[in-house]
Parts: C-alpha cells; structure tokens; sequence
C-alpha cells in the first residue's frame, strides 16, 4: 500500500488559527469512524496532545484545543478508507479551510508510510505518542488492573517483546523519541498517568 503524500505544503495560511468546534470534530469522527476500538485510540492521542501543551509548553487554551484536534483527527480516514490513509483527512481539512499547521501536524505523523518529515513540536509530539499511546493501551488490556498500577519498567519490557502488539513498529518508536528529543521513560510516564481516564 502506498500512503506517500508526495507534497510537503499544507493548507493555506490564510486560514492560520482556524479550527473546527468540539461539536464539529466529534459529528466529523462519529461519521467517519465507526469502529471503537480506532475512536477510542484517537481520543486518547488527542487527550495526550492537549495535556502535553497544557503542561509541558504551558500554551493557551485555544493552542491546546489545536494540538488536542490534530491528534483526535490523525487517523479519521483509517477505518473505512485504508488506502487513501491520510490523504483524505487532509483534503478534507483542507476544504473546511483548518489551521495549516494542524493539517501538516496529522500528514506527518507517519514520515516512513507518508514521506513527510515531523518539523514542528505539535509534529513530533503527535507522531511519538501515536505508536506508543497503542502498545500502552494494548499492555491495559491484558492487565487484570487495566492501567491502574502500571509503571514504566512493564511497559518497557513489552516494547522489547517484539511478538507484543507486533504491528506497532518499534524503529518508529525509537524515531519518533529521537525526533521529539523525549526519553522513553518520560513518555512511557506521561501516558500511563493520563491515558486510562479517557472513554469513548
Ligand atoms: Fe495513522
Ligand atoms: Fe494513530
């Protein structure tokens, strides 16, 4: 399958600070997204963005709604159309005339499946917590506890199993911490301390 989004510019400054409403992105995603499983997983990312520029860049709340819609939206057209992954969140995005630099945040969030390289923080915090915040959530299922008593050393272990959660690549997850500048203790902490309060 090739994802390659063979463009390196998004979205049209004009539209710079431009977002959809809380009600506009849950109608978008209740549409498009009618497996659970990928809803909650987008939720959850999208609550990690929104915590991550809270706390750690301290920005504003109409910035923290920015990063919190990038990551809720970063895989709406995964479920019913795989091969166009990507390319028709953008589009449509692009169309509702949004933020530029959300649009470029979700069309990188895979630089090795849509060739485009992470170059902002809202880039590379979306693109680290994507495949760990799903092995992390996958380790809660098979814990009778879910996430409650979780702790960084369990998760790592699971990360060195490569048979765990098999198709979350840990090359992309090594990247991505590389890319972020972020240990992989202190992202492993961060998500396990928020992601179980998130529901569908
Ligand atoms: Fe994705
Ligand atoms: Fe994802």
């Amino acid at each position: 399958m090739n994802l390659q989004l063979n463009r390196i510019s998004f979205g049209n400054p004009a539209d710079n600070g431009n977002v959809l409403t809380p009600q506009e992105a849950e109608a978008l995603l209740n549409k498009w997204v009618l497996n659970d499983r990928l809803k909650l997983h987008m939720k959850q990312v999208g609550f990690l963005m929104k915590c991550w520029a809270k706390e750690k860049e301290q920005l504003s709340e109409d910035d923290q709604w920015r990063w919190e819609l990038a990551g809720l939206l970063h895989d709406a057209d995964w479920d019913q159309w795989p091969e166009e992954h990507c390319r028709k969140i953008i589009e449509e995005l692009e169309t509702r005339q949004v933020d530029p630099e959300i649009i470029r945040a979700i069309a990188s969030h895979g630089p090795a499946h849509f060739g485009v390289q992470p170059e902002t923080k809202m880039d590379k915090m979306l693109y680290a917590f994507d495949e760990l915040s799903g092995l992390i959530h996958a380790y809660s299922l098979m814990r009778p506890n879910g996430y409650e008593g979780m702790d960084v050393k369990g998760v790592k272990k699971r990360v060195k199993e490569k048979a765990f959660a098999a198709s979350v690549s840990r090359d992309e997850i090594n990247d991505a911490l590389n890319r972020a500048a972020i240990s992989m203790d202190e992202l492993i902490n961060f998500i396990v301390k928020r992601q179980g309060n998130v529901s569908v």
